[in-house]
């Protein structure tokens, strides 16, 4: 069977088994394999990526269910942002939040998924239970979660900082004389 999405900003067409998950659509058919195979159960959330702005766990959608809609996986994630890296990527480097690399790619989604919320609502700090509940579907076996959650503190204070950044320079540019060429009208 035949799936059309768009996946990261590009349009996506594939053939594809009829019970084929997104996981292995993605990983397989479209060469995107930032995002793991972990349990394949819903359990740990390794796999975790966007369909229309909503978190999903790939190992549990069929590929045919993303006909037609916006899927954004961890290496579209940065796309916009200094860098190309998401807020809460920067956050991770710098906290040293990437641990093992499997189950990386999920948290970061959630975390996002947690930072942009809070930018959304002017940058403020997340709660404890905000972030615990953000985090809830990932699981890491070996590590543990506190750089993970500091990482998201983090992440939120360094979107709060882009989001100004962005703000003082498009008020610059709003500001910039436009230049007056030769035959524009006066
Ligand atoms: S691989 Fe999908 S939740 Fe574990
Ligand atoms: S499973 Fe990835 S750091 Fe523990």
């Amino acid at each position: 069977m035949r799936v059309a999405c768009e996946v990261n900003g590009v349009a996506v067409v594939r053939e594809v088994a009829p019970g084929a998950t997104l996981l292995d659509f993605l990983r397989y058919d479209v060469g995107l394999t930032g995002s793991k195979e972990g349990c394949g159960k819903g359990e740990c959330g390794a796999c975790t990526v966007e369909v229309d702005g909503r978190l999903v766990t790939s190992c549990l959608m069929l590929a045919a269910q993303v006909e037609g809609r916006r899927v954004r996986t961890i290496e579209g994630l940065g796309e916009g942002h200094a860098n190309l890296l998401h807020p809460v990527q920067a956050a991770f480097l710098e906290c040293g939040a990437v641990q093992c690399g499997f189950c990386t790619p999920g948290f970061v989604m959630a975390a996002a998924a947690v930072v942009d919320a809070c930018a959304r609502h002017g940058g403020r700090a997340p709660t404890a239970r905000e972030v615990e509940e953000g985090l809830e579907g990932n699981l890491c076996r070996c590590t543990g979660y506190q750089k993970i959650r500091v990482a998201v503190a983090r992440g939120v204070e360094i979107a709060a900082a882009e989001c100004s950044r962005k703000g003082r320079d498009g008020a610059a540019r709003a500001g910039t004389p436009r230049t007056i060429r030769k035959g524009d009208a006066r």
